[in-house]
């Protein structure tokens, strides 16, 4: 098969067309260099530059002040949980954790291992399907953090607006939804995000770390656990995912090119009201998260039973519409739609849902 299919998986997930382009065409020799990108040293000029380039494209994108630090590392954004609290929940602090899914209580698992943690608010009753109202926040004066999940991508339940924490950093888990919209940086004391829903490939992970909070560090952890290690040598104490930087700069391209985050977000909002429409308007499907906690990024929803959800995705695959399967813990159906996904994908995933519902309703 050489034709492109419309592509909803939740990560690794769809890439824009003309990145993708662009990487083939250079794939054996960048223009003027010889090799390709995944065959040169990281000290190289070259690769300097190309990690100038990812490190400003996201500084312009997202408009990262200058006493913010970019840092491309590895281990995923599941390393971060532990990262975050082993360098900045001490022994005798507490860290607050607000937790509307399946990401937020594997970070929460992980952060308990090293310290002391106040549950903020938990969704879990509910079965995750909206955020807390800042009155439901339970959050402790001496916090040394507040930890989010932006966007949930199992649950589909995302944060229109950060929750108030007043003077205490705000960390975020924004692998599912950075890029999808702007948002203002100077709420974020820390924002991490593996690259391989919104940026690039797998095995680079984003992280916007605020300078005044390095001080808080404390000495002796692991040189690689560090978050002053990785800022000290811009990203280059050991070797990088440089092929990952190099796809995030000509995402970042991409995305400039288009309009910026203001259009990301108006494209990405058409695209889930047109999948939400449908689905309110069905009393065949059923959307997972409420209303107002919507992910415009990962659209969950169920059918009647799971021998239609099965049949629906085995014949959605079919027709070229693949990775609809919600995930294992949850089920049901989850369409992601992430900035490079095609609204004709949409219209398309619309149309067969109403053909599905004639032939099954
Ligand atoms: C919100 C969120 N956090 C964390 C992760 C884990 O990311 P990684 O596989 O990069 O460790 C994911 C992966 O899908 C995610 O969606």
């Amino acid at each position: 098969m050489s034709e492109r299919i419309f592509n909803f998986s939740a990560g690794p997930a769809v890439l824009p067309v003309p990145v993708l382009e662009e990487a083939q065409r250079d794939m054996l020799s960048l223009p003027g260099v010889g090799m390709s990108v995944m065959e040169m040293s990281h000290r190289s000029k070259t690769f300097d530059e190309i990690i100038g380039k990812a490190n400003e494209g996201l500084r312009d994108l997202l408009g990262i002040p200058d006493n913010y630090h970019v840092l491309f590392l590895q281990g995923g954004a599941s390393l971060q949980f532990s990262m975050v609290p082993m360098n900045f929940l001490p022994a005798d602090g507490t860290a607050d954790y607000i937790i509307t899914g399946s990401w937020g209580k594997k970070a929460l698992k992980e952060a308990k291992r090293v310290g002391s943690i106040n549950v903020a608010a938990t969704m879990a009753d509910g079965g995750f399907t909206r955020v807390p109202g800042q009155d439901e926040l339970n959050l402790s004066p001496q916090a040394r953090y507040v930890h989010i999940t932006t966007n949930e991508t199992i649950e589909g339940v995302e944060w229109k607006q950060e929750p108030d924490v007043n003077d205490v950093p705000l960390v975020a888990d924004a692998s599912s939804d950075i890029l999808s919209h702007a948002i203002s940086i100077e709420k974020y004391g820390l924002i991490y995000a593996g690259a391989q829903k919104n940026m690039g490939p797998s095995g680079v992970t984003l992280v916007i770390v605020r300078d005044d909070l390095l001080k808080r560090i404390p000495e002796g952890l692991h040189t690689m656990l560090d978050y002053r290690t990785h800022v000290e040598n811009k990203s280059l104490y050991n070797t990088p995912n440089t092929w990952g930087i190099y796809i995030i700069s000509l995402v970042c391209k991409w995305v400039k090119d288009k309009g910026g985050l203001a259009v990301m977000q108006r494209e990405n909002e058409e695209k889930a009201r047109l999948l939400y429409d449908a689905i309110d308007a069905s009393g065949f499907y059923r959307g997972h998260a409420d209303a107002d906690s919507r992910s415009i990024m990962n659209v969950t929803y169920r059918l009647p039973s799971e021998e239609l959800e099965k049949k629906f995705t085995s014949e959605a695959t079919a027709q070229g519409l693949d990775g609809l399967k919600g995930h294992r813990s949850v089920g049901g159906i989850r369409a992601s739609i992430y900035n490079a996904f095609p609204l004709e994908g949409v219209t398309a995933l619309v149309s067969f849902m109403k053909e599905f519902e004639r032939k099954n309703g």
